[in-house]
């Protein structure tokens, strides 16, 4: 008897490459994601149902137990932690960089450094490592407004074909991390659940392996 199991997804642009790669899994949705207003979908599958939320909330609903497994950017989990969690893979997907950046050719200032970024806690991470004293200023979007309105020095944020930056008089400085789409499994559910969960995690993992023509990259 398969146990039941929710896996959370995340919203918007990475859903687009996310269920492809569901569907070479073995698992799809029974309507239209893309173009209803729902929030839980049932699959193919009796057991198995998607809900679709918002990126920053795919970490609290897997880690709480309300979704059984989930897929979350790394950012989402270098920024909101992953306790309580397994991540046994990385799906290759949602590819992009954690960077900070700052406007074309300008030093940064000798005392405090101003930086404006929605990753709060990934910045004051990489900031103390090296040191630097800095101000955050946490916004929730549009990063890159912030050194042109002279809000910040520095922002921190997602960089993925650099378009955004250089529309803006700005450049890339340090790569902080690279990021893609993890599988996450909540610790808990992967002991009551384990038979349903591995299928599900062997399937993915066998997707992405088809996918690179290799080995799944197992992050543990
Ligand atoms: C992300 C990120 C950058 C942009 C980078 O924003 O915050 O602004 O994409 O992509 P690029 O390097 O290809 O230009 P997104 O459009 O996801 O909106 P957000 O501000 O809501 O995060």
């Amino acid at each position: 008897m398969d146990q039941p199991i929710t896996i959370a997804l995340t919203k918007g642009r990475i859903l687009k490459e996310t269920l492809p790669l569901l569907a070479e899994a073995g698992i799809h949705p029974l309507e239209d994601i893309g173009s209803s207003r729902k929030l839980i979908f049932e699959t193919n599958l009796p057991h198995v149902r998607l809900i679709v939320i918002r990126g920053t909330d795919v970490p609290t609903y897997v880690k709480l137990g309300s979704a059984d497994m989930g897929i979350s950017g790394k950012d989402m989990l270098l920024e909101f932690g992953a306790e309580d969690m397994y991540e046994p893979l990385d799906l290759g997907i949602s590819r992009c960089r954690l960077m900070t950046a700052g406007r074309v050719g300008e030093a940064l200032p000798l005392g405090r450094v101003r930086v404006a970024t929605k990753f709060v806690n990934v910045a004051r991470r990489h900031f103390a490592e090296r040191g630097i004293q800095v101000e955050l200023i946490k916004l929730y979007g549009a990063m890159e407004l912030a050194p042109l309105m002279d809000l910040a020095d520095l922002i921190v944020d997602i960089v993925d074909t650099g378009n955004t930056l250089r529309a803006n008089g700005m450049e890339p400085r340090e790569l902080i991390a690279e990021v893609s789409s993890r599988l996450v499994v909540n610790k808990a559910a992967m002991k009551r659940k384990y038979q349903s969960i591995d299928a599900i995690v062997s399937s993915l993992a066998a997707a992405v392996q088809r996918r690179s023509g290799g080995e799944a990259v197992n992050v543990g």
